[in-house]
């Protein structure tokens, strides 16, 4: 599972443009590290983007909107007479949508209070390398990825969620749709989402957005889940109706690994093993089975450090995978069924090498209310307290914060300063 599309209520600005690409951005800079395993970690010029659906996008000589959840078939009729009619405006003040960023840290909230009203913010961001205003190129075979987060107030049914899909860099970015990644456009994932657009184009064709998605980080402060969704055609690819779905070309469901879900029950949440009431450090490693970069993606393991300590990966005490620390394709015949038939680790790997775009997402669920992470088989919480409407009415300032990312080579991103226990 990925974010899903939240509808961000935006004003429109009282700014014309003669271009189709308006007012820049305001491209929040979020410094991260690039590691080297005898080099130390250098700081990179990036910064973050929120989803092009959260822009506003209206005629070039006046405030009529383009785009209100779904394009203005008048104005949009195609992307030639879309670029020649409306225009796209950045996005000046992520305050409004949620958004803090300073430094090394990021912090998203699902709601914000404006005059006294409670709004709905859920956003979606990507990274941006700031030299070229392309996504950050992550390329992560043979190498590994660590970042601190603090989920302690996100509750049951929320989600504040960090992976990586397999984006065309430029957001789809050319001379009939000059947007793109300055304007987060090109989003794709593998549940081959429907959007209004498609790779920075009006999506006439009602076009899924198919594309790899390595869900590194799903969770809130009760329950998490790491999960490769492989999917069998490279870059952002539009399925139309058979290649879609469930026997498309993604592995929807995806093999993923959940502590709970595996028997046990106090290793992540609140004074569990990891104490989600305070920050950790998330360290994932994708190793390959020659430990080269040129290798094939065998095995990708989970470690955690808190307090100075380094924390192994939970292991599995349930049947078929007890004594399993990571997931290997091993692993994943006996957790996903559709995994193997995408070409398993070895088509996630490809992904990893060819490289992706860092996501991050803050988003609860109206119709499972996240079922899927945290209750039943998979947490602790009850199949109602997800409930959005009961979210918002009980703890509003729901939050997560990511900070400190690296990425580079196996061991270079994280250090003890304890020993375990
Ligand atoms: C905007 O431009 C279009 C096309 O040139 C024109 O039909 C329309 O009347 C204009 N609207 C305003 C408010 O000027
Ligand atoms: C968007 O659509 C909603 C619901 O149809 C409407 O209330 C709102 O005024 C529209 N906003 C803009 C900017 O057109
Ligand atoms: C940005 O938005 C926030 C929240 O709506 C508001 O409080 C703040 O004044 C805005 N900042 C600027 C510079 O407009
Ligand atoms: C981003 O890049 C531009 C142009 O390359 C440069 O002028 C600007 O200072 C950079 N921003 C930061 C925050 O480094
Ligand atoms: C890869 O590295 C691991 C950990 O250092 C080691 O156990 C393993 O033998 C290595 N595999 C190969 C094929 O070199
Ligand atoms: C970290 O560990 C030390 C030593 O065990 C302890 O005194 C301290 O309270 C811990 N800090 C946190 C934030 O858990
Ligand atoms: C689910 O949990 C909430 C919050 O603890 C509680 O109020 C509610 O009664 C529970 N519902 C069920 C069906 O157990």
């Amino acid at each position: 599972m990925a974010g899903t599309l939240a509808l961000s209520t935006l004003l429109v600005l009282p700014l014309v443009s003669a271009q189709a690409v308006g007012i820049p951005d305001a491209h929040p800079q979020l410094v991260t590290y690039k590691c080297k395993a005898n080099g130390g970690c250098q700081a990179q010029d990036t910064s973050v983007v929120i989803d092009f659906t959260f822009h506003s996008v209206h005629e070039k000589n006046s405030s009529t909107s383009c785009y209100n959840g779904s394009v203005d078939t008048s104005l949009c009729p195609d992307t030639e007479m879309c670029t020649q009619n409306c225009v796209v405006d950045g996005a000046a003040n992520y305050t409004e949508f949620g958004v803090t960023v300073a430094g090394s840290s990021l912090t998203m909230h699902q709601y914000m209070t404006v005059k006294g009203e409670t709004e709905v913010t859920s956003s979606r961001l990507y990274l941006l390398d700031n030299a070229s205003q392309n996504y950050a190129k992550l390329q992560l075979l043979n190498q590994e990825f660590a970042f601190d987060v603090d989920v302690s107030t996100l509750v049951c049914g929320m989600n504040g969620a960090l992976y990586l899909s397999e984006m065309d860099l430029t957001g789809g970015r050319s001379t009939s749709s000059p947007a793109g990644a300055a304007y987060g456009a090109g989003y794709c994932d593998a549940q081959c989402p429907k959007q209004a657009w498609f790779n920075g184009a009006v999506n006439t064709q009602d076009l899924g957005a198919c594309c790899n998605e390595m869900d590194i980080w799903e969770a809130n402060a009760l329950s998490t889940q790491l999960t490769p969704h492989p999917c069998t055609k490279p870059g952002i690819y539009g399925c139309s109706s058979d290649d879609c779905g469930s026997n498309g070309v993604c592995e929807e469901s995806g093999c993923g690994f959940n502590p709970y879900g595996l028997g046990l029950h106090n290793y992540y949440g609140y004074g569990g093993r990891i104490d989600t009431s305070k920050p950790f450090t998330v360290v994932t490693q994708f190793l390959t089975n020659d430990n080269t970069t040129t290798g094939t993606l065998s095995e990708i393991r989970r470690l955690y450090v808190q307090n100075g300590t380094v924390i192994q990966n939970a292991v599995a005490t349930v049947a078929p995978f007890v004594g399993t620390d990571s997931i290997t394709d091993k692993y994943c015949a006996n957790a996903d069924s559709g995994f193997a038939s995408r070409g398993g680790l070895k088509t996630s790997g490809e992904a990893l090498d060819r490289g992706m775009t860092l996501v991050f997402s803050i988003w609860n669920d109206n119709s499972q209310f996240m079922n899927w992470l945290d209750s039943g088989n998979a947490g602790p919480c009850n199949s109602t307290e997800g409930n959005p409407s009961i979210i918002e009415q009980t703890a509003p300032y729901t939050s997560v914060t990511f900070s400190n990312i690296k990425w580079g080579d196996i061991g270079s991103t994280y250090k003890s300063t304890r020993r375990a226990w």
